[in-house]
């Protein structure tokens, strides 16, 4: 699959867009309205927003929501996980059916303050992948690389030895696609840990927690979790 949706603006989905670029994929990346976060100043001032992204990787389509799902083979959800039903319908349920969506995204909840907690609703016993699947039926819904800073994601050298990313999902053969296209990244078989079906995305959001408490005591984000026996 050569054309990748990337639903999402943030950090995320640009570190995503430039990476996949350069590795040779095609990639949309949406947003609700493209003219308004053109303008959009960056978040110090007008150094480091969506536009100054844009103005550095103009050959990279952009459009929203709908033209990205529309036009990627594969979708990435990277939006904010509090809001990625709300993102998801702007995509539109028809542009998801029969792709796979491989959601990146963790619902964190920032109504009480930093550092965020989960979204009662999406967590325990529900999750954001699991409810995205519940919502988007004829999508095939893959959680993965939700568990590290978005650096490590598309290019997991950056850290020295065997770290882990997790996945799962419900269909084993869009499973297989999404682990071939975490190779391209980067990612060895040895570092992907199947945990089976989507479930599991219980287990993996629940991971952010302990994540940000740890970015919080070491002031840095270029960790990962390895599994050891
Ligand atoms: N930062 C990391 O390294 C990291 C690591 C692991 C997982 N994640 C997860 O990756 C996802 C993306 O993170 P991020 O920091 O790049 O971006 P973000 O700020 O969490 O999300 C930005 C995107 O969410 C959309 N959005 C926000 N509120 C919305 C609303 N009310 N309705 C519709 N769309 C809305 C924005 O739309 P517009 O484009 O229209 O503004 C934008 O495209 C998050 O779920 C995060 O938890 C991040």
């Amino acid at each position: 699959m050569k054309k990748i949706a990337i639903l999402g603006s943030g950090t995320v989905g640009q570190t995503f867009a430039t990476r996949l670029n350069a590795l040779g994929y095609e990639v949309m990346i949406g947003t609700r309205n493209l003219q308004e976060k053109l303008a959009a100043p960056g978040k110090d001032g007008a150094k480091n927003g969506f536009a100054q992204w844009h103005e550095k990787n103009g050959t990279i389509k952009a459009g929203t929501f709908e033209e990205a799902a529309a036009f990627g083979e594969m979708i990435l959800n990277v939006s904010q996980g509090a809001n990625s039903i709300a993102v998801l319908n702007l995509a539109k349920a028809k542009n998801l059916e029969g792709k796979i969506l491989v959601d990146i995204s963790n619902p964190l909840d920032f109504s009480k303050g930093m550092p965020p907690g989960l979204v009662p609703e999406l967590s325990n016993f529900n999750s954001l992948g699991e409810e995205i699947q519940k919502t988007f039926s004829n999508a095939k819904v893959v959680k993965t690389l939700n568990t590290m800073w978005c650096g490590i994601m598309v290019d997991p050298s950056i850290i020295k030895g065997d770290h882990i990313n997790y996945i799962c999902g419900n269909d084993e053969a869009a499973k297989t696609t999404v682990k071939e296209f975490l190779n391209t990244l980067g990612w060895k078989d040895q570092n992907i840990l199947d945990l089976g079906d989507l479930s599991s995305a219980r287990g993996t959001e629940a991971v952010l927690p302990v994540w940000l408490r740890i970015y919080g005591a070491k002031k840095m984000g270029a960790f990962n979790f390895n599994i050891v026996s």
